[in-house]
């Protein structure tokens, strides 16, 4: 059925074009692959609920998604299939664990989960172990008053720096403003779609992008649903992201939010993405994309970040100096 959605986090609130600009007084230990000292990135964000109804309302309690795309990166990526492409991908969700430590058990839950017999069904939450599933449990939970107001990790690791000094590290957008909106009283099916397209109707909006260095053996590669604690790790700021002024909820717009694709694996060496989730992640989000897109019947092309959109507002200033 046509338009063919992601299996996972397919609806959404929609997709910005946003600038991503590094610290200029970076630390030489984490000035690895984009993170280069003053560079500056046009990039789109496309932002989603984690549940695979596209047409649940917004108040009920999910994972939310934060997919971030810079574009004209230049450098040899990791995917063989895209490595002439100049995209670098970071994608992250609502909280800072996930609730699956290997690739089995998520796929017995979305195995379980998708299963007709409803006893089947029901039974998806118990694969997850019961650390797992408190995680879940937690992360579902979740009720926001707006995406450009709430915080996402990475919840997985990944390389900084290709050579003998690489270290591990997790990422995280911090919103630069602390949550103000409140949850509508009466909030309407797609409300945080609503609230997005306020702010930026009426102004820019910003995120601190962090970086989390691992800081000790304990913190595991491997197992994302224990957390690198930020008092044991602490976050520094390397980036900034500034989502300007816009109008972003157009039927063009949404449309090329929705032919984007999303991998950890759209990434230059030096980010290179660490552990079993996220090597199942690099065939599962090809594959799935491949898939969406020839149901779609559209093409699978990484953007340039010249996409130009028209808005009824007065363009802004140059994204790039
Ligand atoms: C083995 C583990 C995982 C599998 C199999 C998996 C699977 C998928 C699939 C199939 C999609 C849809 C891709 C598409 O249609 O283009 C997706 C999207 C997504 N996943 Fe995962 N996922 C995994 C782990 C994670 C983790 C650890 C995170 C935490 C950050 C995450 C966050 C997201 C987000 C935010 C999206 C939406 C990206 C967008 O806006 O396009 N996933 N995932």
């Amino acid at each position: 059925m046509r338009p063919a959605r992601r299996d996972a986090h397919p609806k959404s609130h929609g997709c910005v074009r946003a600038e991503f600009r590094v610290e200029a007084d970076l630390p030489e230990r984490l000035a690895h692959g984009v993170f280069v000292p003053g560079a500056a990135y046009s990039a789109w964000i496309r932002f989603s609920n984690g549940n695979g109804d596209a047409t649940r309302p917004d108040i009920r309690g999910d994972a939310r998604g934060m997919a971030i795309k810079l574009t004209g990166v230049p450098g040899e990526k990791l995917l063989p299939s895209e490595r002439d492409a100049t995209t670098q991908d970071f994608i992250l969700i609502s909280n800072p664990t996930f609730f699956a430590d290997d690739p089995a058990r998520y796929a017995t839950l979305i195995e379980r989960g998708t299963s007709k017999n409803p006893l089947v069904a029901a039974s998806a939450p118990l694969a997850l172990g019961w650390k797992g599933m408190m995680i879940a449990r937690k992360m579902v939970a979740k009720k926001i008053s707006s995406p450009l107001e709430t915080r996402y990790w990475s919840t997985v690791p990944f390389s900084l720096g290709s050579g003998p000094d690489r270290q591990a590290v997790k990422y995280s957008a911090r919103p630069c403003t602390p949550e103000t909106a409140p949850i509508p009283t009466k909030p309407g099916p797609d409300y945080l779609r609503e609230a997005m397209a306020r702010t930026l109707a009426a102004g820019d909006a910003c995120f601190d992008f962090l970086v989390q260095p691992r800081a000790g053996a304990w913190m595991s590669v491997e197992d994302s649903r224990i957390e690198w604690t930020e008092l044991d790790a602490p976050f520094v700021k390397v980036a900034t992201i500034t989502i300007p002024r816009q109008v972003f909820s157009t039927p063009a717009q949404d449309a090329f939010g929705e032919h984007l694709s999303f991998t950890p694996w759209h990434a230059l060496p030096e980010h290179r993405p660490l552990g079993g989730m996220n090597r199942v992640r690099r065939d599962v989000y090809e594959a799935v994309s491949a898939l969406r897109h020839e149901l779609n019947g559209a093409e699978r092309r990484e953007p340039s970040g010249d996409e130009l959109f028209p808005s009824p507002l007065p363009p802004q200033r140059r994204q790039l100096p």
